[in-house]
């Protein structure tokens, strides 16, 4: 039944809002993983365009448990799945929109960038996403998070980070809230949870974390983690017990550090470092002897990999 105080407010963008808020309960949150698990790492992004829906249908092929979304908002307030927060990289914006470059500070470094939240989805959907990996998949498109979700649903589960949530400050963008609402749309939280399709949040944005953890978004989220700074000691993981279910390191902080998983697992939290990819596996004989190594010496209970036909089942 709704609440009268909501039924009282007549903007619908603020009852959805509060919604959230209001009437979700605290959801139990079911066991991430039930199994060794594998997380396709911006789809199959070794042998198709990262973040296109060729990417996700291979790594769904090649047997992913989860496939992954970087996401990024449309100026529209469209989420869209690309990693970078600027399309050049990965599309022909450059010779599209010539006159659309900005001085952007991303990351901590100021270059020049086409922006992808200076662009309308209509801008962002006349690009090419797939050339600039291989010219065979020139009819490759930015995908939306929904239609990310329409391939990959009942097939595997989705891992979605919300991606650079600094560059969004002063835009008037609610990056958790609109995540929230793309998960209520098709069903992925709740009570009535679609089971065939779960759902973990990942972010580098620790104040992200906690938002997500304020309004109570009910799936898992993973904090990543590109240093070891802050999570040196059992105490400092253990302080993000409540606010995150688990951590997505940089795989060198578990090579070097193995007490970070029995730190996190001690607190009932998960580990998935990232990044596999047959092309940097470092003093290991290829990638799946790599993931091997992380998986059953070390213990972590999932990973990111490029390369998903590579995962060592056993
Ligand atoms: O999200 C895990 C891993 O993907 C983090 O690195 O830069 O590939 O998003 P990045
Ligand atoms: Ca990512």
């Amino acid at each position: 039944m709704r609440s009268p105080v909501l039924l009282m407010i007549e903007s619908p963008m603020l009852r959805a809002t509060l919604a959230l808020v209001v009437l979700l309960p605290v959801v139990t949150l079911s066991a991430q993983y039930q199994k060794k698990t594998l997380v396709a790492h911006r789809g199959a992004s070794a042998y198709a365009p990262e973040h296109t829906l060729s990417a996700y249908k291979l790594a769904i092929e090649q047997g992913a448990d989860f496939v992954e979304q970087d996401l990024a908002i449309t100026r529209d307030g469209v989420l869209i799945c690309l990693h970078d927060a600027s399309l050049e990289r990965t599309t022909n914006v450059e010779e599209l929109f010539p006159g659309r470059v900005s001085t952007q500070t991303i990351e901590g470094k100021t270059r020049m960038a086409w922006l992808a939240n200076d662009f309308t989805l209509a801008e962002i959907k006349t690009l090419d996403a797939g050339s600039w990996f291989d010219k065979k998949f020139a009819d490759e498109k930015v995908p939306t998070f929904d239609e990310a979700i329409a391939v990959i649903r009942g097939k595997a589960g989705i891992f979605p980070e919300l991606k650079t949530p600094e560059i969004y400050a002063g835009r008037d963008v609610k990056f958790e809230e609109l995540v929230a609402v793309a998960l209520d749309k098709h069903g992925l939280r709740g009570p009535k949870a679609d089971p065939k399709t779960p759902v973990i949040l990942q972010t580098f944005g620790q104040s992200s974390a906690r938002r997500l953890a304020e309004i109570k978004i009910g799936v898992p989220v993973a904090l990543l983690l590109g240093s070891p700074a802050g999570f040196e000691t059992a105490a400092q993981v253990k302080a993000w017990k409540g606010i995150v279910q688990g951590f997505g390191p940089a795989k060198q902080i578990v090579l070097k550090n193995p007490d970070f998983v029995k730190w996190a697992h001690a607190e009932g939290m998960t580990v998935t470092p990232y990044t596999f990819r047959s092309s940097d596996t470092g003093a290991f004989k290829d990638v799946t002897a790599e993931m091997d190594h992380y998986l059953y010496t070390l213990g972590v209970d999932a990973l990111f990999t490029d390369n998903p036909d590579k995962f060592p089942r056993k």
